[in-house]
Parts: structure tokens; sequence; C-alpha cells
């Protein structure tokens, strides 16, 4: 690692923000010293505020029916070889109420995007969950939507919405979608769900097609800005039947990487572990547990419906029950000195963001 680099990642840590010349340095000298350097600061930033606590959440794919047709993602609506479903609202308190057995306080509600369930069932589903299960938190991540949707889906009870960006730079996004998406709606989304009061995530694909250490940059400095509360990350792993099956995959590395510069941003930020990055390399999630993530998903959809959801190709635990996940990740996670901890998991304020306090909670 040269001193430039050594020197950047310092005041990264000290001072939350750098040029997107100096981020894109950053991406462009990552060698095995200098992310095992960033992997360490930001391990210690994590336990600061975490201590060694990793949370959980009950990942539900509540549906693979999907309005968009995104490049990168076997869902698409193009791609005739996707098996398409869609949980009835029973199913998915089952689910629920099998991951409430299981210590689960948190449920995330995944699926494809427009499609099948209207605002209404959605804003029924989350009331349900709710009532039922009070102290847990429901995070929804279907999608875009105008706002006052997502102001009926906060009003229903919603805690978190999940939106990632994909791409900060608007020219990347255009390469990713077809051109009825725009990069525009995207961002204006992400801005009414923070503004509505979500605990809101962005995130993006490492190593997607015509992704540069530029772009990357635009992402870093995106999460600077924007400041959500959580940020998803995982290598991009190309689906066979999709336009993009032949691009090369995302690398564990580089994912790992990414997850420690975003610590460093942002210190408080929940970060997952990605099932994609359990994917692309078995130890993935152990290594960005230990690169500063603090959050993993375990699959929590009924076992039936899991290899119909074929965002990527090869994608784990589509066979295995949401209770042999947990124990497979609890020992997974202590493996790197950390502990699965079955509370909520809300983020932790620190003082340099106390300011959004100060937001209107519906
Ligand atoms: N590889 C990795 N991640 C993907 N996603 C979609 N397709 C792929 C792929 N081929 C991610 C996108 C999306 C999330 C639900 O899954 O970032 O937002
Ligand atoms: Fe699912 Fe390991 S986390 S089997």
């Amino acid at each position: 690692m040269n001193d430039q680099t050594k020197a950047l990642i310092d005041r990264l840590e000290a001072t939350h923000t750098l040029s997107l010349d100096e981020y894109a340095y950053l991406v462009e000298h990552q060698t095995e010293q200098a992310a095992a350097y960033a992997a360490q600061r930001a391990f210690a930033v994590r336990t600061q505020i975490y201590g060694t606590d990793v949370y959980i959440r009950g990942l539900i794919e509540i549906s693979s029916v999907c309005a968009n047709d995104c490049y990168y993602c076997g869902l698409r609506r193009s791609n005739r070889r996707c098996q398409r479903y869609q949980l009835t609202q029973e199913e998915i308190l089952d689910c629920c109420r099998e991951g409430y057995r299981l210590g689960f306080r948190t449920f995330v509600l995944q699926g494809g995007e427009n499609a099948v369930y209207s605002v209404e069932d959605i804003c029924q589903v989350v009331r349900s969950i709710k009532g039922a299960f009070p102290h847990c938190a429901v995070t929804l991540s279907l999608g875009e939507f105008p706002r006052g949707a997502y102001q009926a889906m906060r009003e229903a009870g919603a805690d978190r919405y999940l939106l990632r960006h994909e791409t900060a730079d608007p020219d990347h996004y255009r390469l990713l979608h077809p051109p009825e998406m725009s990069f525009e709606a995207r961002m204006d989304a992400l801005h009414h769900l923070h503004d509505l009061g979500f605990q809101t995530g962005c995130g993006f694909m490492v190593g997607s097609p015509h992704q540069t250490p530029r772009t990357l940059a635009k992402d870093l400095k995106f999460v600077e800005v924007f400041q959500p509360e959580m940020c998803g990350i995982g290598p991009f792993i190309p689906q066979k039947d999709t336009p993009f099956r032949d691009a090369p995959p995302g690398t564990a590395e580089q994912t790992c990487y990414l997850l420690s510069l975003l610590r460093l941003i942002k210190p408080n930020l929940l970060l997952p572990a990605t099932t994609a990055l359990g994917t692309i390399r078995p130890d993935g999630r152990e290594r960005g547990l230990a690169a500063g993530a603090n959050v993993v998903m375990p699959n929590l959809s009924p076992l039936p419906v899991r290899k119909k959801y074929a965002l990527y190709d090869g994608k784990i635990c589509t066979g295995d029950e949401a209770a042999q996940c947990i124990h497979c990740l609890s020992r997974r996670v202590a493996s790197v000195g950390c502990r699965l901890v079955t509370a909520r998991g809300d983020i932790i304020q620190t003082a340099s963001d106390r300011k959004s306090e100060a937001l209107p909670l519906l």
C-alpha cells in the first residue's frame, strides 16, 4: 500500500468525506494490503458503535413477478424462463410466524416491482404483520412507487425501505436499464422515502457491466451525501437468461474493500454481508463481516418458491430451512469474533447524524 492510499483511508476515518477524485484513487489503488488495512479500521469503527453484534433480518421473497426489465436481473419481465409466483397474505404471515419463532424481529418483504400487489394489498399485509408482531420492524423492498403510495405504506406501519440506487452515475444507469427506467425517478423515490421517515437503504452491485472506478467513486459520494440508514452491496453475478449472461462477475475482494470504505464513510451504517457475496465465494459473508458489515439476511421464503426467485445464477441457501441457515450463520458470524443477535437492529444514532432526528416522523 502506498503512503497516499493509507493517508486517504486515515482521513476518511477521521472526517467521513473525500473528493470524487480521492474516492476514485482509492478504488484504483486497491491492493491486498490496502484492503486489509481498510478492513481493520472498518472493523474497529463498527465495534465502537455496535460492539460485536450482528443483526439478522428475515428475507421473505413475496413475488417473482416483475414489470421491470433491468438487463442484469433474472426476474426481468422479458425472461420467459423465470417461474413466476406470488405469495398470498396468509403465506406471508406464515413466514413471519415461523420467523418470529426462530427469533427474527425484522421481516423484509422483497419482490418484483409494480406487478401483482396493489398499494392497498401491501398496506394490508404490513398492518397484519405489525398487528401480530408489534415489536418487530417491517422492511419493504418492492421498488419504485409514487410518493403517496410510500406515504400510505409508512402510515400502515412500515419502518424501513430498501431501494438500491444501482449506480449513482446517470450514464451508467442507462447502460443497466431499459429506456423507460430513469435515474431521476430512482433518485426522487429515494428522497421521498427518506423525507417520509423511512429508515432508507440504497445500494449497488460491485462489478456490474460498464462500472468504472469513476462510477464507484460516485456511489461512495452518493452514500456520503444522502446519508442512508442502510446500504446493500454485493457482487454482480451473471444470470444465464439475461442480456448480461456473458459478463464477468464482480469479486468478493472488491466487494469487501468497498464495504470497508462505506463503514468509514458512515460509521453507524447498517451494512449487510449479502447472499450474493456468499454465493461468489464460500466464505464471502464472513469476509464481509470482517471487513465491516454488521447485518445478515437469511431467507425465510417458503422452500418451494426459493429457486424461483433467481436474481442470479448459483444462489446459495435455496434448499435450506431458515432454522438451518440460522445455525450456519451463527457459526460463521462467531468465526470472525462476532455474535448473531435477535434485536430489531435499528440504526444507532451517533453525534454526527443527530440532525436527522429533527425529520418529521409519522
Ligand atoms: N447479480 C447480483 N445482484 C443482482 N441484483 C439483481 N440482479 C443481480 C445480479 N445478476 C440485485 C440488484 C437488486 C437486488 C434486488 O438484487 O441490485 O436491487
Ligand atoms: Fe443458509 Fe448457510 S446461511 S445454509
